[in-house]
């Protein structure tokens, strides 16, 4: 089997963190959590290539990869690594407003495929540079929203498609947690809401939290103080009916509840790993309740074994067949970038209900 180069763009924690234990491609070992260990994990891919602007993230590249990738080579210069390795793979990891530059700058180039972290972009001028560089030099490109590659919301959204317990009508989400930042965090369960609707967001009402009124823009800098970015409350209208309700609220104590109601169901993502599924097709007292197993339920394929090396492994296997990556291409995160804008531009509008620009699909 052809084996692939890869480079990588930002050295933060998500970049090169590295957990004690080694991992497999099974769906119940710890999940990589960055994207140097996912290269690690990967049999065929080698990484040639890391760069950064501080010294100190390239030491710690020294100090923590040196045994595990001996022969990768380090810049400041992400050009300068581009045009000397000419990797397969590019990973963006720098923050959300430095996205876009590199990301044209790699397609440009040759890059064959870029795994860019979320959210796309701060801009959806910047998205749609993107979505023009990646399409016109047939780029595959995909964006770590990773709960795209989590088996469990595989699951659900085969529930919506199936209509296993008739059409889908509400999502409701909660995020109670001390780093619900829009942006930041929030983008994984937008996205997830828009996955799971499985159709364009079309419209919202949005609520910045209290004390936010002049937060207009995201200036993509956002990440590890806390109060730099608001969380965010939304109801959104999607072009299939469905209705998302988002809530977050920024809090000690922490809980993501991910609730879908159906024509005949109500199913609940338990923190488990399962789905529990309250019918509610008969009269209450017949009303039945059940778990669905996601592990059992969905197998151990191997682009869904975690977030990381899922992501990785798709990439992979568009380069070996020239597909694109479907799970989280760039117009999908273009569209939960919109909705987050939507939000930002409903608050300023005393919670106006706003259009979603969402783009083609
Ligand atoms: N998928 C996830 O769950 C997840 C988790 C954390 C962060 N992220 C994303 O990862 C990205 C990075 O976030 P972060 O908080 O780790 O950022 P950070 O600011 O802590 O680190 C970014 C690194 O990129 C480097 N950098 C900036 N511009 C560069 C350039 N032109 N060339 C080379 N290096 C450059 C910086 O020096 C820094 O070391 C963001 O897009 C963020 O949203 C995703």
């Amino acid at each position: 089997m052809k084996t692939y180069t890869a480079a990588v763009i930002g050295l933060s924690q998500i970049s090169q963190g590295r957990l004690p234990k080694p991992r497999s491609l099974s769906a119940t070992d710890p999940m990589p959590r960055s994207h140097v260990s996912a290269y690690a994990a990967h049999p065929r891919v080698k990484l040639v290539g890391a760069c950064d602007l501080m010294p100190a993230a390239l030491e710690k590249f020294n100090a923590t990869w040196r045994d595990v990738h001996p022969d990768t080579r380090l810049y400041s210069d992400y050009r300068e690594m581009l045009e000397a390795e000419k990797p397969d793979i590019v990973s963006v990891i720098t923050p959300d407003d430095k996205h876009a530059d590199i990301v044209v700058n790699a397609a440009n180039r040759g890059v064959r495929g870029i795994w860019c972290e979320k959210p796309i972009a701060t801009t959806l001028a910047d998205a749609d540079r993107m979505i023009e560089a990646v399409e016109r030099n047939n780029t595959a490109m995909t964006v770590s929203h990773t709960r795209r590659w989590m088996p469990i919301f595989h699951k659900a959204r085969e529930l919506v498609r199936d209509k296993t317990y008739g059409e889908l009508k509400i999502l409701t989400a909660t995020m109670y947690y001390s780093r619900a930042m829009m942006f930041r965090n929030g983008t994984h369960i937008f996205d997830m809401l828009c996955f799971l609707a499985d159709a364009r967001p079309e419209w919202l009402i949005g609520e910045l939290e209290d004390g936010f009124d002049g937060f207009d823009r995201y200036r993509g800098d956002g990440g590890n103080e806390i109060t730099s970015e608001p969380s965010a409350n939304a109801y959104i209208k999607f072009a299939n009916g469905v209705r998302a309700n988002m809530m977050m609220l920024k809090s000690n104590n922490a809980t993501n509840v991910l609730e879908m109601v159906f024509e005949n169901a109500v199913a609940r993502m338990a923190g488990d790993g399962q789905i529990v599924v309250n019918r509610v097709d008969g009269p209450p007292a017949t009303s039945t309740r059940g778990a669905i197993s996601v592990t059992q339920a969905i197998g151990h394929e191997d682009w869904l074994a975690d977030r990381e090396l899922g992501t990785l492994s798709e990439l992979v296997q568009a380069l070996d067949t020239g597909a694109k990556p479907a799970l989280s291409p760039p117009r999908a995160a273009r569209q939960t970038l919109a909705v987050l804008l939507a939000i930002l531009e409903s608050h300023k509008q005393g919670n106006a209900k706003v259009m979603i620009d969402a783009g083609p699909s």
